[in-house]
């Protein structure tokens, strides 16, 4: 059986998930890809740092051994932020080098051009872990929900405030106190203010509605408000009343245009969203064919998203074994005409 070699542009939360569930469920990966999937190269800031869970797989800080590697065909870019992510992700498919990524930041804002690149460079391109951590919502949007005109997709797409909410309802403990033990968990962005500032609900909600609408949403069409000005004091009064605070991405197409934001909601208590608790995300989706359904689980953490992004790697490790790389499996909509957007994002 042949062996498909992979690298790896990161070693933190995701990237050593990655490595853990491809060690842990090898026999079962195999089986369902048709091949080994060996990873044999990982971009990290710092190569000398002793990783324990990266033992026997090559370390580097340069990111061209891993571009000029004829061997690796495909790179998995778990680093994060635009800069340099968006430049690798490009270069390493113009190299025929296949991507995937759990990269928000970057899909919401260059969704367009990746597939452009793909396309020129017929190999593939997959991010099921941008949205939702290991909750499947990429693939049935691009895939199994094709046969519906789709009017609302809603829901929890943030594990890190959700959990602060939740904690902060349940227990009554700080804001403070409940963003350090989500950082200490692995749930949070590398600068936290994106996470309670609302902006990485907002990456995620531009990237649902893009594929939900069948158009082309950025980062700047939702308007935004997060939760860091949300007391105790909110919370209880919410309580007091029947309701509790959850921050929702909502996506709505409509007679006016295409409407998208992201703000804190008080939600009554029996409303189905508003038992989402944790680090758990749920996304609603209304079409016209189906009906409603809803997508549950866990938003983030370390082997959560690697379920997705392995997935992805898998996906691709199929289509190298059968010869089928570079399809093109989603087709790009045209940008259609927006509600106004409120503009309240903090950056
Ligand atoms: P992280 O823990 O901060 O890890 C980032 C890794 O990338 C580190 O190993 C770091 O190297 C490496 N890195 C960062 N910038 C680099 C650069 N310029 N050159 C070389 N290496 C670089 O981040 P994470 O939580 O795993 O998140 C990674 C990506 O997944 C982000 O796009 C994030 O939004 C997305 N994501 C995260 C989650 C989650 O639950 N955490 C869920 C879904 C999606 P060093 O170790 O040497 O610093
Ligand atoms: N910081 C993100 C969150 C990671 O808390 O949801 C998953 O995308």
């Amino acid at each position: 059986m042949n062996t498909i070699k992979i690298a790896l542009l990161g070693a933190g939360t995701v990237g050593s998930g990655v490595v853990r569930t491809l060690a842990m469920n090898a026999d079962t990966i195999t089986g369902r890809s048709g091949t080994h999937i060996e990873i044999t190269k990982i971009l990290v800031r710092d190569a000398k740092k002793h990783r324990p869970e990266a033992e026997g797989i090559a370390l580097t800080d340069n990111f061209d051994e891993i571009l000029n590697d004829t061997e690796i065909s495909v790179v998995v870019e778990v680093m994060g932020g635009l800069t340099p992510a968006k430049d690798y992700m490009l270069r390493a498919m113009a190299a025929g080098k296949h991507v995937v990524t759990a990269n928000k930041d970057v899909i919401a804002e260059h969704l367009a051009e990746l597939y452009a690149a793909a396309a020129e460079n017929n190999v593939d391109f997959l991010y099921e872990a941008s949205v939702g951590g290991g909750i499947p919502i990429i693939k049935p949007l691009k895939e199994c929900l094709t046969a519906n005109s789709i009017s609302e997709i809603m829901g929890v797409v943030n594990g890190t405030t959700n959990y602060m909410l939740t904690k902060m309802t349940e227990k009554h403990v700080s804001y403070d106190a409940v963003l350090r033990r989500a950082q200490e968990k692995g749930y949070a962005e590398a600068n936290p203010s994106a996470d309670v500032d609302g902006l990485d609900a907002a990456r995620k909600a531009a990237i649902l509605a893009s594929l939900a609408f069948d158009t082309v949403i950025g980062f700047e069409d939702v308007s935004v408000e997060g939760i860091s000005h949300i007391t105790e004091d909110d919370i209880e009064y919410g309580l007091n009343l029947g309701y509790v605070i959850k921050l929702l991405a909502v996506g709505r197409n409509t007679e006016e245009g295409i409407d998208v934001r992201v703000h804190p909601v008080f939600l009554p208590k029996t409303h189905p969203l508003a038992s989402v608790n944790g680090v758990f995300n749920a996304i609603f989706v209304r079409g016209n064919v189906l009906g409603d359904a809803m997508f549950y689980g866990r938003g983030a953490g370390s082997l959560p998203t690697a379920s997705a992004v392995v997935a992805d790697i898998i996906e691709i490790a199929r289509d190298i074994v059968s010869g089928t790389t570079g399809r093109m499996k989603y087709k790009i909509g045209e940008r259609k005409k927006l509600c106004p957007v409120e503009k309240t994002k903090s950056s």
